[in-house]
């Protein structure tokens, strides 16, 4: 090769890189881009959803094409057999959001989890069929689309069905997956997932190596060509249901043919003159994170200065608050008509709980007010989607398997993965101790109810036009996550890139401890904050959030996915 050829294939490798770089990375430099981003969890996911902006699409129809999307490359939490929440925040101010959490199956009951002595029988509400609620996800996005899309469903599915058909290149992220699925290829409930996702059902795939998911295609063409009802009716839901009957689950036909998402006001809030537009229960997300704020309002946060000693006591307390609220009052709206939502939010009510917090001391987590919340281990397998589109419309959408994985059980001949999302009902019915049980009633299983969630989709908006668009995974550390990401933009003025890599915290009442992210709090604010009377404990990575900021001076959108996501990218539109 000439010397001359050498320089031009440096020169072009160069220039691609720094258009890569121009539009898409992760970490403290965010994307910028003047006619769209999309944020997730996975580099394809958010290319196919900014080609839909390219095409004409809007926020909605580039969060459903990217769902779809990472319900084939993120199987670890993108779904088709989970369910989530969308929060939309158009730019001529029209804000709504949409409920597709899943739903218990109508044969379920109070005490399904319960054997002998009245203990979880074999950890049935995390593993197994029993752990599967009826999925919401499908449902939602095409319920979202029909009444907000552009661009024809067809279209928004069509990149996962390629995705699903062409395969892509197996990540480190999923080895501990393949290594799992391994272990138990024989296990009659995992067979389906040993044929999805190991090599010819047997073998382990290296990095690089292209996975394709020719039943999760078929099932993905059924709801290109019918929609919804491609999931919840004809072969999709015959296969469903036949396996739940095979295998001794609860969801039948009826079951998936009677599931309805819900169309719901945001919850609303106001932090130092900006508007929070939130997701309302069955999340506790929208709640908790609109009464933290109020707490700390009548804080001076930039005072204290980010991440001190006193400004991690302040956010500690309003989160000790917070979350004890979330456990005593918070379930289903449709099964619990008088929560107190209105309050919990209200401005008198946060001033109240301020009075309680005493400065540089630290209060108890008082379990005889309320015996304790529920303590199980959650993992960050959950999934964030930020969109923002040419016209400055804002999507935030959060949906999950709950574990990663879910509950590994692939629906045999549909490819794809269910949920473990009964979980998240309290399971042992009037049953509450400080080792990992909530028994109280709000969110105890009942058929056809929703179980409540962490997740927090949010869009802070400003003069009627969206200005942050956040959420993240990680189970009850999510509203914490996005509590400090929104705290970090609005008081410490950091970018959005700033605000996603900061060190966070979380703190969730009981058990009465923090952890703070290894290495990210200095060994002196440790001690400070210890000395005021709080128990630390380390933890590696809080939350994966995805975030879009708005600039409406400059006419830039901003976006950044965190480096804490292995394989996520936020990719703009120029
Ligand atoms: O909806 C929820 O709050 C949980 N199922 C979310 C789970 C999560 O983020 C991490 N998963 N275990």
């Amino acid at each position: 090769m000439t010397t001359q050829k050498i320089k031009l294939l440096f020169c072009l490798f160069l220039a691609t890189g720094l258009n890569l770089q121009s539009y898409a990375q992760s970490g403290r430099t965010p994307v910028r881009a003047e006619n769209g981003m999309v944020a997730s969890s996975h580099y394809l996911a958010s290319e196919v959803g900014s080609e839909i902006i390219e095409k004409g699409g809007n926020a909605i129809d580039a969060s459903v094409a990217t769902a779809f999307a990472l319900a084939v490359a993120l199987p670890s939490a993108g779904n088709i057999g989970g369910g989530g929440f969308i929060v939309y925040h158009g730019n001529d101010g029209y804000q709504t959001t949409f409920n597709f959490r899943e739903k218990a199956p109508m044969a379920a009951t109070e005490d399904m989890f319960l054997g002998e002595n009245r203990k979880v029988k074999n950890n049935s509400n995390h593993e197994g069929l029993l752990s599967v609620g009826v999925p919401g996800t499908v449902a939602g996005l095409y319920k979202a689309h029909q009444k907000m899309g552009d661009l024809p469903w067809e279209d928004l599915v069509a990149p996962a069905i390629k995705l699903a058909e062409e395969g892509f290149p197996w990540t480190y992220r999923l080895n501990w997956f393949q290594n799992w699925v391994k272990n138990r290829e024989n296990e009659d409930l995992y067979k389906a997932t040993a044929k999805a996702f190991l090599k010819n059902g047997t073998d382990l795939y290296k990095q690089g190596e292209i996975i394709k998911q020719p039943d999760l295609a078929e099932t993905l063409k059924r709801i290109q060509k019918h929609g919804a009802d491609g999931f919840y009716k004809g072969k999709t839901a015959e296969l469903i249901a036949s396996y739940m009957k095979e295998h001794g689950g609860l969801i039948t036909e009826e079951d998936l043919a009677a599931y309805e998402p819900e169309e719901l006001e945001p919850v609303k809030g106001k932090y130092r003159g900006y508007d929070i537009v939130a997701m309302p229960p069955p999340s506790t997300g929208g709640v908790a994170l609109i009464e933290m704020l109020n707490i700390i309002e009548g804080f001076d946060m930039q005072e204290m200065g980010h991440n001190s000693a006193k400004s991690l006591h302040v956010l500690t307390e309003a989160m000790r608050r917070g979350f004890a609220d979330r456990a005593l009052h918070l379930g289903d709206p449709n099964f619990n008509p008088e929560m107190p939502v209105e309050k919990l939010i209200s401005k008198d009510y946060a001033a109240d709980l301020r009075e309680t917090i005493e400065e540089n001391k630290a209060s108890q987590s008082d379990s005889a007010n309320f015996s304790a919340a529920h303590l199980k281990y959650e993992s960050p397998q959950t999934t964030q989607i930020s969109v923002v589109d040419k016209e400055g419309n804002a999507v935030s959408m959060t949906y999950t398997l709950e574990h990663s994985f879910g509950s590994k059980i692939t629906v045999e001949g549909a490819g794809f993965l269910l949920n473990n999302e009964m979980g998240d009902f309290n399971p042992i019915p009037g049953y509450t101790d400080t080792e990992g049980f909530i028994g109280t009633a709000p969110n105890l299983v009942a058929p056809q109810k929703r179980m409540i969630s962490s997740m927090t989709p949010a869009i802070v908006a400003k003069e009627g036009r969206p200005l942050l668009v956040i959420g993240s995974p990680g189970g009850r550390t999510i509203i914490n996550t996005v509590f400090q990401v929104v705290v970090n933009v609005l008081d410490y003025k950091m970018n959005i890139g700033q605000a996603i890599e900061a060190p966070r915290i979380h703190h969730q009442w009981l058990p009465d401890v923090t952890s703070f992210e290894r290495f990210g709090i200095s060994p002196d604010t440790k001690r400070l904050y210890e000395a005021m009377g709080h128990k630390v404990k380390w933890n590696d990575s809080q939350g994966r959030a995805m975030g879009i900021y708005l600039d409406h001076e400059e006419g830039v959108l901003y976006g950044t996915a965190d480096s804490r996501s292995y394989d996520s990218r936020a990719v703009g539109n120029n």
